[in-house]
């Protein structure tokens, strides 16, 4: 059901935190993250992403992107200012957003052509003069769509014209399939560099969701309050955390690709197993690990399938509008974890939806 991945942390990510560790790596780290880290990051975001960022100045290492959210919206909200959600969207957005003083204001994606999306058109009608943040989810969870670069563009113009700063969340990026790219928003234009807050972290490219250890990159003036709020909170990863996080970053990447191709292996088995059920069908995910179930022509609430679900068929997977009423109608099932798990999962699932 969740969005925690079954692989064990790649072994050469594991020696690298023990040897720092053995190394006396122990002591706080610098408050920003430690520069080596910085460095790494600054490195894998020109590399992958094709954007260059200072590292002693513009990248800010975090607690996971949990930290890096929290510190981002803290940074940028006054009181009453409004951030832009698609609706439906990763449900932990929201509470942090109204923490820092602000607002949700949800932007309702459509499903049209087999994929869930927000327009441009969409997001400019519910700007007003309160908003002050977009907040884009790409690969987008729960309902794996990838955002294709004349989308983000034709959005980046929104931005511009409006003046909203973005919040990119791209911690799926490396999980994409079928000829689908992730494209970093704040790659686009000199101009969208400058009002994107980019955020990532180790925890699902390298199966290192225990580790809470992310990053953030953005014009230094959004660093530097970012990194004022974070220090009365966190104060960052655990020093070998870190070291072991540039390995992780500027090392061997052979792991993600074998963990990319499992997914999609993972991916075809949901898509096989779950296909010809009368009155639902199963939107293919362009990127991450969770694919969206279509049961609105059964016209029954998302939250009574997913509670019938569990208890006449024993699987559990998490109503769309559990994401925001934009989600109803729908079920995110996970394949973040594969094996046996995931096929008698899919088998009740398959029996549960039949006879709904
Ligand atoms: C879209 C999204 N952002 C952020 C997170 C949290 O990331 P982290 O483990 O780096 O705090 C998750 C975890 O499920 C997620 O799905």
């Amino acid at each position: 059901m969740r969005g925690e991945p079954d692989f064990d942390t790649p072994s050469h990510i594991v020696e690298a935190a023990t040897r720092a560790m053995k190394a006396g790596r122990t002591r706080y780290p610098d408050n920003r993250g430690e520069i080596a880290l910085r460095q790494a990051v600054a490195e894998k975001l020109s590399r992958d992403n094709g954007v260059a960022y200072d590292p002693t100045s513009e990248v800010l290492v975090t607690t996971g992107a949990t930290l890096g959210i929290h510190a981002a919206l803290l940074a940028l909200l006054d009181d009453g200012d409004e951030v832009l959600v698609p609706d439906p969207i990763y449900d932990a957005y929201l509470s942090p957003i109204v923490l820092a003083g602000g607002r949700v204001a949800p932007v309702r994606a459509a499903i049209e052509e087999g994929r869930f999306v927000i327009t441009a058109r969409s997001i400019e009608d519910a700007i007003t003069p309160r908003s002050r943040v977009l907040l884009l989810n790409t690969p987008w969870n729960p309902v794996g769509t990838v955002f294709r670069e004349p989308e983000l563009r034709a959005i980046a113009d929104v931005l511009a014209r409006q003046n909203v700063i973005l919040i990119s969340d791209e911690i799926y990026e490396a999980i994409t399939y079928e000829g689908c790219r992730h494209v970093s928003p704040s790659a686009l234009s000199a101009d969208m560099r400058d009002r994107t807050v980019l955020l990532n972290s180790l925890s699902k490219t390298y199966a290192m969701t225990g580790w809470r250890v992310g990053y953030c990159a953005a014009p230094a003036p959004i660093i530097q309050s970012m990194f004022l709020s974070l220090q009365q909170s966190s104060r960052g990863p655990a020093t070998f955390v870190q070291d072991a996080a540039a390995v992780a970053l500027t090392g061997p990447q052979d792991a993600v690709e074998d963990m990319r191709r499992e997914y999609t292996r993972r991916r075809a088995l949901v898509m096989q197993s779950l296909a010809g059920i009368r009155h639902v069908r199963v939107l293919a995910p362009e990127g991450g690990f969770f694919a969206m179930i279509d049961a609105r022509e059964t016209a029954i609430p998302s939250e009574q399938i997913r509670r019938r679900l569990l208890q006449e068929a024993g699987v559990a997977v998490i109503h769309g509008s559990a994401y925001g009423p934009g989600g109803e109608g729908t079920l995110r099932v996970s394949f973040a974890s594969g094996g046996d798990t995931l096929a008698r999962g899919l088998e009740r699932l398959r029996a549960g939806l039949e006879a709904l």
